[in-house]
């Protein structure tokens, strides 16, 4: 196996092979030392870099553009509103969605999933109906929906997980139900890496007339996702897991449920007309972005996603697997150190622990020779739990990862074996 010659023939006629030195050479903070050692950046899950794509797009905006948006007549508004929309065309692009209708910006992922909750949810559910999850999930596709069980006397239920870390698909299908009135789930775990199989759960979920929202903050930067082909109703993601900025991401909600959702939030911009007794709202997907938008990271999001094209998703994904592959290979030969998650489906996240050793301590010394992994609980208490687990040291991959990274790891954790004995 060679991570270093991804398969330029995945790659449509044309277009340059994936090369890891240049994508890496494309992330300026990549080149900085830490602790007076050449960084490795293996904490992608949580948040990844930005090339340089992406920065020099932002200092174009703030630099040469920016204004209020949909309000103005001068230029700069309308060179604004303008670079906002197309960020907007661009993310309908990448994730293949039928109109920019479908396509509101929110926060991140978290905001995403807030606003199908309030707004949505507040009107569809109703004491006895059941919102069906796993227990892969993150706090953030959780949370929302036990505040909004608490607000509607819905209630919440989780599909079980096996011990490699899979979806047991036996057991959602089980328990989607009569009651059940909405699914919920990762289109990929951040805390193991599994990747769900989100067609099929789709595929069960509509034979009973019940729409799926995906949490994709951890697929869209490391795969194609076609929102059309998969057929989910909701898609959620953020811009600073996809290589973009932090406080930006969109929400994809197919039209015909979002054109009949109430705003979850009032304000400029998402109006037609205001007067002291009652407001008429604007149409999508204004109606659901009240208040001044976070411009620039649009436009961020929009490079960013322009950036991850430009290096094929396939030819990305097919880099990631191989890493996955090195670094199973080379942290299972690790005398007490078990990987939790060995879905046979898994993208390039790898959580573990080490016999003896607080997952706090594997982090702190790992840093000490630069390397940056998450260490904890990764926000996902219920999958840890469910492996009798308090928290886990997570090593996760991007695009610009490289095998050296996955040596310097394994050569780090060599020296906390040595500490701990
Ligand atoms: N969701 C982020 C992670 O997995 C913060 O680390």
């Amino acid at each position: 196996m060679s991570i270093q010659a991804s398969p330029a023939r995945s790659l449509p006629a044309g277009k340059p092979a994936f090369d890891a030195a240049t994508v890496r050479a494309a992330f300026p903070i990549l080149a900085r030392e830490v602790n007076g050692k050449p960084l490795v950046y293996l904490d992608s899950a949580a948040s990844s870099q930005r090339p340089l794509a992406v920065l020099r797009a932002v200092e174009h905006y703030e630099t040469r553009l920016h204004a209020n948006v949909h309000r103005g007549v001068h230029s700069l508004s309308q060179w604004a509103t303008e670079a906002y929309e197309n960020a907007r065309e661009t993310v309908r692009r990448h994730l293949h969605a039928r109109s920019t209708h479908e396509i509101v910006f929110v926060r991140g992922t978290t905001e995403a999933i807030n606003l199908v909750a309030n707004s949505w949810g507040r009107r569809h559910l109703r004491a006895g109906d059941e919102i069906l999850i796993t227990y892969l999930e993150h706090h953030a596709n959780i949370v929302p929906w036990q505040m909004l069980c608490a607000a509607t006397g819905a209630s919440l239920r989780a599909a079980p997980v096996k011990a490699n870390g899979e979806l047991d698909l036996a057991g959602f299908r089980s328990m989607l139900s009569a009651h059940t009135r909405l699914v919920a789930v990762a289109h990929i775990s951040n805390a193991l890496g599994t990747i769900l199989p989100v067609q099929e759960i789709v595929r069960l979920a509509h034979a009973r007339g019940v729409p799926v929202l995906l949490d994709g903050a951890q697929a869209v930067p490391h795969q194609a996702v076609d929102v059309q082909a998969i057929d989910c109703d909701f898609y959620a993601f953020s811009g600073h897991k996809v290589y973009g900025p932090t406080g930006i991401g969109a929400l994809y909600a197919r039209e015909s449920l979002l054109s009949a959702m109430p705003p979850w939030q009032g304000g400029g911009d998402m109006i037609l007309s205001v007067n002291i007794k009652e407001s008429t709202y604007n149409a999508l997907p204004w109606r659901f972005e009240a208040g001044t938008p976070n411009i620039s990271g649009a436009v961020g999001l929009g490079a960013a996603l322009d950036y991850l094209d430009s290096l094929g998703l396939a030819a990305v994904a097919a880099h990631e697997h191989a890493l996955l592959e090195l670094a199973t290979e080379r942290l299972s030969a690790l005398p007490r150190l078990k990987l939790i998650g060995t879905a046979s489906d898994k993208a390039a996240v790898l959580s573990f622990t080490m016999e003896g050793v607080h997952p706090h301590d594997i982090g702190t010394i790992l840093d000490t020779e630069g390397i940056a992994i998450r260490t904890g609980h990764h926000c996902a208490m219920p999958i840890m739990e469910a492996f009798g687990l308090a928290a886990t040291a997570r090593a996760s991959f991007g695009c610009y990862n490289n095998a050296e990274d996955v040596e310097r790891l394994v050569e780090g954790l060599k020296k906390v074996r040595k500490v701990f004995g």
